[in-house]
């Protein structure tokens, strides 16, 4: 009998770090969750303590061995997923020097306008597969250039974060392709750090970790780090992915046909390429994806499940109460009261724009809105609006991937929201397709542990180790009338947003 081999996946996210310990064919055995707090010092900024991050990791490696009673030796790789784009900066000794500006910071408006004029617009396009985009790291570098000379003359590394996680456990600088290309300093075509781009703003390419391919090996846990998380000195780190790729990866959406509809924080809709294809006008995101030598497509909205956690924070405190008397989720109890209330909510239309907005529109300014509200109108009207306008800013995304004529038979659904089923139902009625669920729900960390499963060589490819673990568990077939009822409504969502657009922006200037 073949020795019992194990992976680990580690997904550094936004609410906490998620670290999951399977076995070679995917199963979890163990898994446990560190959170942390998420700094906003001003409207439209959000930042972190990297040593937060450092912390949840060595704590949560820590317990999932424990809890399994796994022999560390039999652990033969470790993955990193984490949040993309959040901006890390070390001095020369690897210290950190600030906090960490993240994903939805929205503060580099400036920034990402003066990305546009150095590059030109569509040599932008061209070179890094996306329009300057205030969430990326090549504007927040710009920011801290510009507002902070002095640290960042002091800096000697810039990673990403689950890159200085990396550097935590194995000592090296490095990073790899899926991550990376949202830093928006990569030529995506050529899956290379750009020196043109970097040239342009001034980078010295020193300064940045080295390229992989996500399923390669990057480094191996030195002492410290053995120490600390339980490890075995000297088990392989793989290059892993960003969060999108890697939830890519643990749905399977490994080959063209088969879509994935994440609702996280954020929601994103996912779609894999075996040739490069960009939207010129940059609705929607074209990255390197975590299967070596192939792309991806995303669109991102920001607010997702986070306008969901927004609205039951402030508006379902007896929903929380009940749900904590009966020991249910208070998401199960606010999904049963948003069943009882009719497709379209007689005219109640929610943008979900709390944290600006990403594709398709790439507009900071944008804030979230509630139209149609009418005296008769309930805050459960309100709550299946919600749902509903996070539903059609998916399928704003989709409704670009299709555009561009990708393939999207098959849509699995996935993340935190994946698990309403009112919510997937709303994604089969919008989308008007099937929407399925797979057999195992820990996407990042799952894609991460079956990347560093590739490194390890337990699979000869990431198709392959997808195959042996991830399956389709379940269908939700649209239901006619509502596919009827939201195409009507769809456009009058769409139309929302461009008859408020300057009025976003001249709020905006009052808020400066
Ligand atoms: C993707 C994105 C988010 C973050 C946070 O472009 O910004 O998904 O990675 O999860």
């Amino acid at each position: 009998i073949r020795d019992r081999r194990y992976v680990i996946g580690v997904d550094i996210g936004t609410s906490g770090t998620k670290t999951v310990l399977f076995d070679e064919k995917g199963n979890a055995v163990s898994s446990f969750l560190v959170e942390y707090p998420l700094y906003q010092p001003k409207i439209g900024w959000a930042e972190q303590d990297p040593e937060d991050w450092w912390n949840a990791t060595y704590t949560s490696i820590n317990s999932v061995i424990k809890q399994s009673g796994v022999n560390p030796a039999d652990i033969k790789g470790i993955g990193l997923s984490g949040q993309m784009h959040g901006l890390v900066m070390l001095d020369k000794d690897g210290n950190v020097l600030r906090k960490s500006i993240i994903w939805c910071d929205q503060r580099t408006t400036a920034e990402a306008d003066e990305l546009t004029e150095k590059v030109g617009k569509e040599r932008l396009v061209e070179i890094t597969g996306n329009p300057a985009l205030t969430g990326f790291t090549a504007a927040k570098i710009l920011w801290v250039q510009k507002n902070e000379p002095e640290l960042y003359a002091k800096t000697a590394k810039i990673l990403l974060p689950k890159d200085y996680i990396r550097y935590k456990l194995t000592g090296e600088y490095a990073t790899e392709v899926s991550d990376a290309s949202g830093m928006q300093l990569m030529d995506i075509k050529n899956r290379c750090w750009s020196d043109e781009v970097l040239e342009k703003l001034n980078i010295d390419k020193n300064l940045l970790g080295k390229m992989y391919e996500s399923c390669e090996v990057t480094g191996k846990v030195h002492q410290e780090a053995a120490k600390l998380t339980g490890l075995n000195e000297g088990t392989i780190v793989v290059g892993g992915a960003g969060d999108q790729a890697a939830g890519a990866v643990g749905n399977g959406i490994v080959k063209t046909g088969i879509v994935s509809s994440t609702i996280g924080t954020s929601g994103v809709v996912f779609a894999h390429m075996d040739n490069i294809q960009i939207d010129k006008e940059g609705r929607v995101h074209t990255l390197c994806h975590a299967v070596p030598g192939k792309w991806h497509v995303m669109g991102v909205t920001q607010g997702a499940g986070l306008s969901l956690k927004w609205y039951r924070d402030n508006f379902c405190h007896a929903e929380m109460d009940a749900a904590d008397g009966m020991g249910v989720d208070p998401y199960y109890l606010m999904d049963k009261q948003a069943e009882k209330i009719a497709p379209g909510c007689e005219g109640l239309i929610y943008l979900p724009y709390l944290m600006g907005e990403r594709s398709p529109h790439n507009d900071p300014n944008a804030k979230g809105v509630f139209f149609g509200l009418s005296a008769k109108h309930t805050k459960y009207d309100m709550l299946r609006a919600v749902m509903e306008g996070v539903s059609y800013s998916l399928n704003d995304c989709m409704s670009v991937i299709k555009e561009m004529g990708i393939d999207a038979s098959e849509v699995r659904a996935s993340g935190g929201g994946g698990k309403s089923k009112l919510w997937r139902q709303m994604q089969a009625d919008m989308f008007g397709c099937d929407i399925n669920t797979i057999n195992v729900s820990e996407g990042p960390a799952l894609g991460v542990a079956l990347l560093a499963a590739v490194g390890a060589g337990i699979y000869s490819s990431v198709p392959e180790a997808c195959e042996a673990a991830i399956s389709v568990k379940d269908t939700m077939k649209p239901i006619q009338e509502n596919v009827e009822t939201y195409k009507n409504y769809f456009p009058v969502y769409q139309n929302i947003y461009k008859s408020l657009k300057p009025q976003f922006s001249a709020a905006a200037d009052l808020n400066k």
